[in-house]
């Protein structure tokens, strides 16, 4: 049975556009894995804190030699963890924040990307523990970052996640890119005919 771990980010809750593309998403998935668990992580509700001290002298010890105060700073890193571990499928819905993920995501990534845990380093380089998953990002700007286009450079979102789920060993990760946000915001379009033009890429994440 497939399990779908579920990350929010957006602050905007109702009202972003992100978190209304995971709810298409949602539905497919739900309508297409009938039974499957769904466990959602909300990090604008909850927001992840940051690598301290503490946790990284506790990521770099043994086991044997971890102190309560290491134990305490990585309670949350093994708990993200054990929710990716546990998971097929990784669906995250985020806005693009100046031309990167928001910080509260960045904070999760800092927590789960683990040496020794999530990935491992070996004579051939580092290589991914977390392998056969299937990553599917769901991303909400107010610009559009066309493949070819002058403003694709500015995109530092889509190469810096596919990379570092690829150091992770999650290599199949599917982007949606919800550009375009900004023509809601000046009453261009309607916010149904910008969601719209995304709502099929979505659907056919879901169904892959
Ligand atoms: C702090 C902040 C930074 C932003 N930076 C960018 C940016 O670099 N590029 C962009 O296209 N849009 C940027 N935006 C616009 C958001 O990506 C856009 O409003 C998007 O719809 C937010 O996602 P949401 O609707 O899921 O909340 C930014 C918005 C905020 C609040």
């Amino acid at each position: 049975m497939a399990s779908l771990l579920n990350i929010d980010v957006s602050p905007r809750r109702a009202h972003s556009f992100s978190r209304q593309l995971g709810k298409t998403f949602l539905e497919s998935w739900t309508a297409a894995h009938a039974g499957s668990p769904v466990v959602e992580l909300d990090l604008a509700n909850d927001q992840p804190t940051y690598v301290d001290t503490q946790w990284i002298a506790g990521a770099f010890s043994k086991p044997e030699d971890l102190t309560d105060a290491h134990k305490s700073a990585l309670k949350l890193s093994n708990e993200y963890i054990a929710q990716i571990q546990a998971a097929d499928h990784i669906l995250i819905t985020t806005p693009m924040y100046n031309f990167q993920v928001p910080a509260v995501l960045k904070a999760w990534i800092d927590h789960v990307v683990r040496i020794g845990v999530t990935v491992n380093y070996t004579d051939k380089g580092p290589v991914g523990q977390l392998q056969g998953k299937k990553v599917t990002v769901i991303v909400a700007s107010a610009g559009a970052y066309e493949k070819g286009s002058p403003s694709e450079n500015y995109n530092l979102l889509t190469p810096y996640v596919k990379h570092i789920f690829g150091f992770i060993g999650i290599t199949d990760v599917t982007f949606v890119e919800a550009g375009g946000a900004s023509a809601v915001q000046y009453g261009k379009i309607t916010a149904e005919a910008y969601l719209q033009q995304y709502k099929q890429q979505v659907t056919d994440a879901a169904k892959a």
